[in-house]
């Protein structure tokens, strides 16, 4: 009898060291002013690129560097460990791209992820619209059938890298009397002709990640674009989230992480009634069980990312629906409350944007909301629990 091991090997160490180092020497020190500016941080994924960290997941008959879910999310725990903004690099060219991965043709396949693996292009996912977020199967974005090409009209929402990516997965209704059943899930470009953007959303954190619509007029596209069969596009979408909500838990994870490392280090440092803070049991005891949180999030974080793994390569995994849910959940929530509590241990100085833990802050509310509420995940908990 074998049991599907998810402590990490000493390849993913390794990997842990390199993204490490690279994100201590690029991307850190851009990150305050990424979020000042909020302009899409190009230098960091030209390193990313040059270090065939950009999309590890994409499998090496891609020409990807064909690396497994837990090496997905270190790549991107260690990115959001110096910068959120850029670790959505990583993480969306998989969420993005997993579609395809489940369910597209081999040529689809072939012709979208080597680009994606050679860093010629980024990948967006087009699930959500404005009026059809948690209810995402409302959605009202149409694809008709016309001759051999689909013709795509509408607007999707909230579509994270949009504008900086080349291509988006964008799940459509072409069956309008079949509900869930009537969405099918398709390959835009961002040069088809009829695509465009909405300006950038204004928002609280995440600042160097455009969140634009994609507004699609007329976008004629050739039926082989779609991604898999008609009317299987919903299950697609879930399907992925089942693999990818894993991936927001390990850019929560990766907040949290940094937050709870520049506290450590500035408690040791700040002196107060004539010692260090960090020598009052009070805020031992914050540190203690922010670390705490920390691990137990990341334990199951990385139990998830192996049935990923697992379920990614033609062995179905029962629970993995209710892991990702709950990995994610788990994660984010310890996120917010480990960023706020580091904001919280650098006293007024960690209210000001001297010191980056108010970012951090800022940055983790966003993963209690995105790839589904936290709502919506215990809603998907509870779901598998009673089936
Ligand atoms: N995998 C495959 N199929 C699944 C599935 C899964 N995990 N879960 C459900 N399905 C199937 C069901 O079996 C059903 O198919 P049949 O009709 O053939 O049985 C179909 O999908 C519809 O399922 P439900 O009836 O459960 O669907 P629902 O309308 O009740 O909605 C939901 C389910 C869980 C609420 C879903 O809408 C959801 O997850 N909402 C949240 C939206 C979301 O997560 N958006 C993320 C956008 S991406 C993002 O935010 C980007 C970013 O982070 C950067
Ligand atoms: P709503 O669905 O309107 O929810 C409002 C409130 O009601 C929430 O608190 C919610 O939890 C609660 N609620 C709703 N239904 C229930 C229920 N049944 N039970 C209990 N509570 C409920 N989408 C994409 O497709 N691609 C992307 O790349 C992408 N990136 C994003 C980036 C950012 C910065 C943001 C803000 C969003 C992004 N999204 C993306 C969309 C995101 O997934 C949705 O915002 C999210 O799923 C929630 O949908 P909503 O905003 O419409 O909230």
């Amino acid at each position: 009898m074998s049991f599907p091991l998810y402590a990490p090997a000493e390849e993913h160490d390794m990997l842990r060291e390199t993204v490490r180092a690279l994100a201590d020497e690029k991307i850190a020190p851009q990150a305050a002013e990424a979020d000042e500016t909020g302009e899409f941080p190009w230098d960091v994924y030209k390193a990313l690129v040059a270090a065939d960290l950009h999309a590890v997941h994409v499998p090496e008959q891609y020409g990807g560097a064909g690396a497994d879910a837990l090496a997905a999310v270190i790549v991107i725990e260690e990115v959001a460990r110096a910068c959120a903004s850029s670790s959505l690099i990583p993480a969306v060219n998989k969420l993005g791209t997993v579609p395809l991965l489940l369910s597209a043709s081999e040529d689809l396949k072939a012709h979208y992820l080597a680009p994606v693996a050679r860093g010629e292009a980024m990948f967006s996912y087009a699930l959500s619209e404005a009026e059809a977020g948690s209810d995402a199967a409302s959605m009202k974005t149409r694809a008709v059938l016309d001759g051999d090409h689909y013709v795509l009209n509408g607007a999707k929402m909230w579509i994270t890298n949009a504008g900086v990516s080349e291509y988006y997965t964008v799940m459509a209704v072409t069956d309008p009397s079949a509900g869930a059943r009537g969405i099918s899930a398709f390959v835009v470009e961002k040069s088809d002709e009829g695509v465009s953007f909405g300006p950038k959303e204004r928002k609280l954190g995440i600042k160097a990640s455009p969140t634009r619509q994609v507004i699609l007029d007329d976008v004629r596209i050739p039926a082989d674009r779609m991604i898999g069969e008609p009317g299987t596009g919903f299950k697609t979408a879930l399907a992925t989230l089942d693999h990818t909500r894993v991936t927001i838990a390990a850019q929560a994870l990766g907040i949290a992480q940094g937050a709870l490392d520049f506290a450590i280090g500035y408690v040791k440092e700040r002196k107060q009634f004539g010692k260090p803070v960090a020598d009052f049991q009070g805020v031992q005891f914050m540190l203690a069980d922010m670390a705490m949180k920390l691990e137990a999030a990341r334990q199951l974080t990385y139990h998830a990312a192996a049935k990923s793994e697992l379920a990614m390569h033609g062995q179905p995994q029962k629970d993995l629906t209710f892991l990702s849910s709950a990995a994610k959940c788990a994660a984010s929530d310890a996120a917010m409350e480990i960023t706020t509590d580091a904001v919280q241990l650098l006293g007024g100085y960690g209210y000001t944007k001297d010191f980056p833990v108010e970012r951090m802050m800022r940055d983790a509310k966003i993963t209690q909301i995105y790839e589904g509420t936290n709502q919506i995940q215990r809603m998907v908990m509870a779901r598998q629990l009673l089936k």
